[in-house]
């Protein structure tokens, strides 16, 4: 299952999905969390120091590897330079699962041990920083590439999560990548910044089907409440207030997950149920329909020019995503790896 965490600059996106994590976290259900907003600090709020959290390997910086090895032996992709952030899986293509060994994952996601285990464990991927280039474009420039591309070959299903911190900017619409979540979270704080970015968000997303529920942050009482709820309507699942355990986190005292106050591990606990329910409704045609419309788009506007070839070949029309699709296997390995003598 996949879910993301977006909204504007400091509405809470990295506060609120860790703790989701660490929610899942603790509850012993497979989480991968991906850090791809703007400004990097997923790591730091799952604990990482700083300097841990900089070693992180970019997904963003491995886009080559990550395309060499996706594409597999799929004939109708001439070279990972043929392939695109957009580029969908057909036959032939590799693709990833979140509870199997790959080699996208493995040189990127690192494992974060929360509360010294107490907390369970959790599997952390960043995009890397985003340079003024990756903004406002909807190009190859994009940090998200690596990570839509994933998700594009990614067969995932209810035993495990991948949760995203990802930005609301309109740099996101550009490509097909907020279309990849079987629930998007948006974080809108009490003011008409905050809901006008859900609004905004709202509007594009209908379009394509994209579940949105409202996730309220820094409520301070019932004006905020009934601010959000006359803004936002239905759409607001819940609020969340402010927590001394986050600033606690802030001022660089962090306190064990179990410590969390009531009212937030309440919205947690809501915010996993609302999750969980999504996912029956997973139409895997619709997500592969979806991966091609955004295929072309790209391929039209910048793809095609900037590779010399029509990408719309690169489309394999009788391929849908899914639990049944089919993949090569799985190449030897084990020459690389040195044999005793
Ligand atoms: N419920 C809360 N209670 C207390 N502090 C909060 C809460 N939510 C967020 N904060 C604080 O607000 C600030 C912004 O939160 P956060 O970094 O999560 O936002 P963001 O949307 O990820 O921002 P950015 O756009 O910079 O990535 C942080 O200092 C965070 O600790
Ligand atoms: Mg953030």
């Amino acid at each position: 299952m996949k879910i993301a965490f977006v909204g504007k600059g400091g509405s809470g996106k990295t506060t609120l999905s860790s703790l989701f994590v660490r929610h899942l976290a603790a509850a012993r259900v497979p989480v991968m969390a991906v850090d791809a907003d703007i400004n990097q600090h997923l790591g730091p709020a799952l604990g990482m120091d700083e300097q841990e959290a900089a070693a992180l390997p970019p997904l963003g910086g491995r886009l080559a590897e990550v395309k060499e090895y996706l594409r597999g032996d799929n004939p109708r992709i001439a070279s990972a330079e043929a392939m695109i952030k957009t580029t969908p899986p057909g036959s032939g293509s590799r693709l990833l699962r979140l509870d199997r060994p790959n080699p996208v994952f493995d040189a990127c996601a690192r494992t974060v041990t929360l509360d010294g285990g107490a907390g369970g464990r959790v599997r952390l991927m960043a995009t890397g920083q985003f340079t003024e280039e990756d903004l406002g474009v909807s190009c190859y420039h994009s940090k998200t590439g690596a990570l839509e591309l994933c998700l594009n070959h990614l067969v995932d299903g209810r035993g495990a999560y991948l949760v995203a911190d990802m930005t609301a900017g309109s740099d996101s619409f550009g490509s097909g990548l907020f279309t990849r979540f079987d629930l998007t979270f948006l974080v809108a704080e009490p003011t008409r910044k905050g809901v006008s970015v859900y609004r905004q968000y709202r509007d594009y997303a209908r379009d394509f089907g994209v579940r949105l529920r409202v996730v309220g942050n820094k409520v301070q009482g019932p004006e905020d409440e009934e601010f959000l709820r006359e803004e936002v309507g239905e759409d607001l699942l819940l609020t969340f207030g402010h927590s001394a355990w986050v600033r606690a986190l802030e001022r660089g005292r962090p306190r064990p997950f179990a410590e969390l106050e009531e009212s937030g591990r309440a919205a947690l606990r809501v915010l996993h149920e609302t999750a969980d329910a999504a996912y029956p409704r997973r139409d895997w045609e619709r997500y592969t329909r979806q991966m091609h419309h955004f295929h072309l788009r790209n391929a039209e506007s910048w793809g095609n020019a900037r590779t010399g070839a029509d990408l719309a070949a690169q489309i394999d029309p009788g391929f849908v995503l899914g639990e049944d699709a089919a993949e090569p296997a799985e190449p030897e390995r084990r020459s690389a790896v040195p044999q005793p003598a």
